[in-house]
């Protein structure tokens, strides 16, 4: 500064210092503002110094960049055990796929079995009770498809089931004369449930073409599926002869419907329509 005779400034200047109120040696930073004081001849007669000290907010600066620091450095663990996480669920699921996959092909075979079998049997009411265990079969195997399909391995939606399902019955029965009208929004239920909610479905479906649209008596089924509170309520309607609630059947098809609602935690409930048969299926959603 004597040589050009500016004003100098340093900022934060660090000086190892012992204060006169005790404590050891500590690093002190200051403001240098030094400025030339002239004389009538203008030479410079003395240097005026400034020095306040910084100490107070340069410490502070300091810790706020190191818990930065700390902060960025906890954000990217964060982040790579996020991506560690993500990595081990699609290993969960595609684990999960390939057993639903597997599943499917040994019902597929099973399946095939019996068929093979039924053809071998010519008493007409025991390859009626085989073809209905083949139908059971293939729906258990049609919720293992949709399992291995879907996104999320820990839902399924019954909903969208029940339609394809009741397509799929009507196409089976190679029936012109049945219209099928949907009215479902997505139902998703704990994929424990799937097969035996799949199941309910299949005896719900197989009765209408069964008991409701038989004898040449042609009609509709109504597949409806909604949300009511925390119950979702999906039906099956037809406006075929119609169910005899008096009547004792000696059929499987409402015993395993019961025993199997039982198990999934839904209840289902019969009506007689005029004319035709409502079957209710109530059933606690997952969220
Ligand atoms: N949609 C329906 N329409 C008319 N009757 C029905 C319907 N669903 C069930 N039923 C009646 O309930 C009875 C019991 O059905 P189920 O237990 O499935 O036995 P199965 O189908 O083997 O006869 C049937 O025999 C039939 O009389
Ligand atoms: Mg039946």
């Amino acid at each position: 500064m004597r040589e050009r005779g500016e004003p100098v400034h340093f900022a934060d200047a660090p000086f190892a210092m012992a204060r006169l109120d005790g404590g050891g040696i500590e690093t002190a930073y200051f403001d240098y503002a030094l400025s030339p004081l002239r004389d009538e001849d203008s030479s410079i007669a003395a240097v005026l110094n400034i020095t306040p000290e910084t100490t107070g907010r340069v410490v502070i600066e300091q810790r706020l960049a190191k818990a930065q620091a700390a902060l960025a450095e906890s954000e990217a663990k964060v982040r790579r055990r996020t991506v560690d996480l993500e990595a081990a669920l699609n290993a969960k699921t595609l684990l999960l796929h390939e057993v639903d996959h597997r599943v499917k092909n040994n019902l597929t075979m099973i399946g095939a079995l019996l068929r093979l079998q039924s053809r071998q049997i010519d008493d007409p009411v025991i390859t009626a009770k085989l073809d209905a265990m083949m139908e059971r079969i293939d729906a258990l195997a049609t919720v293992h498809r949709r399992l291995y399909q879907s996104d999320d391995v820990t839902k399924f939606d019954i909903a969208g089931f029940a339609e394809s399902m009741a397509s799929g019955v009507i196409g089976a029965s190679g029936r012109g004369d049945i219209k099928l009208v949907v009215d479902i929004e997505p139902i998703e239920v704990q994929s424990d449930y799937a097969a035996s909610l799949g199941l309910i479905l299949n005896e719900m479906l197989t009765n209408v073409i069964k008991h409701g649209l038989n004898d040449g008596r042609s009609g509709t089924i109504k597949l409806s599926a909604r949300g009511n509170g925390a119950d979702y309520v999906l039906t099956v309607e037809d406006d075929g002869h119609g169910i005899d609630l008096d009547k004792k059947s000696d059929g499987l098809g409402r015993t395993l419907i019961s025993r199997l609602s039982k198990q999934a935690g839904a209840k289902v409930t019969w009506d007689r329509l005029e004319p035709g048969t409502r079957v209710t299926l109530t059933m606690k959603s997952v969220h």
